[in-house]
C-alpha cells in the first residue's frame, strides 16, 4: 500500500495484513493493518512498528522518506509483538534511534527482544518531546491495552496515535474513516472493542475524560489498527463512551449448541416468543459461527440466553469455552439465562448458571430443562420461558 500523508511531513508508513484470519483466536474475516507513523522534523520520529513477517515492508517505507540511520526517536506505545516485533529488524537501521516507551513498556521490549544495549527513554503521562516544529505528548493508558500502553499525541497538528484504542482489525485500501463503508468500518470496530477492550471498560471511560482534562482535543485520531479517525473523531470516541457504560438495546442473543436438535428446537421456540413481543433476537449455533462476531453482538444486547444439551452430566464443552472466553470479556448490564435438553441425569444448566454466578453476572432463574426432545406442550413452556425474558428486558 501507498504512504499515506496525514499531515505535512507525518507519514502512515505502515502494512496491510488482507490475509490474517485468525489473530490469536479472533476470526478476522476482514483481515487488519498494522499502523506506524513516521514523523519527519528536525528529530525524525518513528511512532509503533509493525509485525515482524512486514518488517522489510516497513524498511523500505521509510526508506522512501528518510534515511533509517537518521532516526532520532522510535516510539513504542506498546510492547504486544503486532507493535514490536519488528523493532529489533528496524533498529539495526536506526541504531542511533532512543526509544521512547513507558517504564514497564522498556521492561516488555527487554524481556523480549534482549533489549540491554538499546538506548531508551522512559516517559509519564504529560511528559514531552520536542522534535522541532512539534511537539510529541505521552499519555500513559495502562491496560489499553497491556500494562505498558500509551498514547503519543502530536500537539500541534491534533493528531492523537493512542495505539490499539479506536482501532479496528479492516484491511482496506483506504486509510481514512470517510473513505469506507461507514456501516462495515462501525461493525469492525465494535467488534474489536467487544473482544479485545471490554473487560477494560471503567479504564476506558476514566482515560477519555483524563485525555480530556489534559487539553488533548484530537482533530485526527490514528489507531495501530484500521483506518484512521479524520472526518468524525468524536464519533468513535462518543461509541467508545456508550459501549463502555453498558448502553444496551432492546436486544436478545441466544448462543447454543445441539447434540441431535432438542436444544435447537427450544432455541426455536424461545426466539419466536421473545420476537413476538417486539424485541430484536439474534441466535447462534456455536459450532456454526464466529465467536467473535458473537460477543460483538452480545456487546449492546439486554439478555443472553445460553443453550446446551447435557453431555456427561454438564455442559456441552463448546459452551464451556465460549463461558469461559465471555466471562474473561466481563460484558456488563446484561440479564444471562440458560436452557437445553438432557438424557437422564441433566446437569448442562446448573452448571452455566453457576458459572455465571461465579463470574457475578445477573441470572435470570429459573432455567428451562427438558428431557429427551420438547413436546408440543413442553415447546410451550420454551414460549413462556422467552416470554419472561422478553418481559424482563422489555
Ligand atoms: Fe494490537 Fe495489544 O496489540
Amino acid at each position: 500500500m501507498p504512504i499515506v500523508e496525514l499531515a505535512e511531513n507525518i507519514y502512515w508508513v505502515g502494512v496491510v495484513d488482507w490475509d490474517i484470519r485468525d489473530f490469536h483466536g479472533y476470526e478476522t474475516r476482514r483481515g487488519t493493518t498494522y499502523n506506524a507513523y513516521l514523523i519527519v522534523d528536525d528529530k525524525t520520529t518513528l511512532v509503533d512498528t509493525v509485525k515482524y513477517p512486514f518488517q522489510s515492508k516497513l524498511l523500505a517505507n521509510i526508506q522512501e522518506l528518510a534515511n533509517p540511520e537518521k532516526i532520532d526517536y522510535i516510539v513504542a506505545n506498546h510492547v504486544e509483538k503486532d507493535h514490536s516485533s519488528s523493532l529489533p529488524y528496524i533498529r539495526q537501521f536506526a541504531r542511533n534511534a532512543t526509544i521512547v516507551s513507558t517504564g514497564r513498556g522498556k521492561d516488555g521490549l527487554t524481556k523480549y527482544y534482549g533489549a540491554e544495549d538499546w538506548t531508551f527513554r522512559t516517559v509519564k503521562t504529560g511528559d514531552e518531546l520536542n522534535l522541532g516544529n512539534r511537539t510529541l505528548q505521552f499519555v500513559e493508558a495502562p491496560m489499553l491495552h497491556w500494562p505498558d500502553s500509551m498514547f503519543t499525541y502530536l500537539k500541534e497538528d491534533g493528531i492523537l496515535m493512542p495505539n490499539d484504542a479506536f482501532g479496528q482489525h479492516y484491511a482496506s485500501s483506504q486509510r481514512y474513516d470517510d473513505e469506507v463503508d461507514q456501516g462495515v468500518l462501525m461493525d469492525e470496530a465494535a467488534k474489536y472493542y467487544a473482544n479485545i477492550l471490554m473487560p477494560f471498560a471503567s479504564l476506558i471511560t476514566r482515560k477519555i475524560e483524563e485525555v480530556s482534562g489534559l487539553a488533548v482535543e484530537p482533530k485526527m485520531i490514528a489507531p495501530s489498527h484500521g483506518v484512521i479517525w479524520r472526518s468524525s473523531p468524536n464519533k468513535i470516541v462518543k461509541s467508545y463512551l456508550e459501549w463502555s457504560e453498558g448502553k444496551a438495546q432492546s436486544k436478545a442473543v441466544i448462543v447454543y449448541d445441539t447434540m441431535w436438535g432438542s436444544t435447537q428446537k427450544m432455541a426455536y421456540a424461545i426466539l419466536d416468543a421473545i420476537a413476538s413481543k417486539g424485541i430484536r433476537v439474534l441466535l447462534f449455533h456455536l459450532r456454526r459461527s464466529d465467536v467473535a462476531e458473537i460477543v460483538k453482538e452480545i456487546l449492546d444486547a439486554k439478555a443472553v440466553i445460553l443453550g446446551s444439551p447435557t453431555l456427561n452430566n454438564s455442559m456441552f464443552p463448546t459452551i464451556s469455552n465460549f463461558l469461559t472466553y465471555i466471562t474473561g470479556l466481563r460484558p456488563r448490564g446484561k440479564v444471562w439465562t440458560s436452557f437445553g435438553s438432557y438424557g437422564w441425569g441433566g446437569g448442562a444448566t446448573r452448571d452455566i448458571n453457576k458459572r455465571l454466578k461465579e463470574a457475578r453476572f445477573e441470572v435470570l432463574e429459573p432455567s428451562l430443562s427438558i428431557k429427551y426432545a420438547p413436546s408440543l406442550e413442553e415447546l410451550k413452556k420454551c414460549e413462556e420461558f422467552g416470554q419472561k425474558i422478553a418481559e424482563t428486558i422489555g
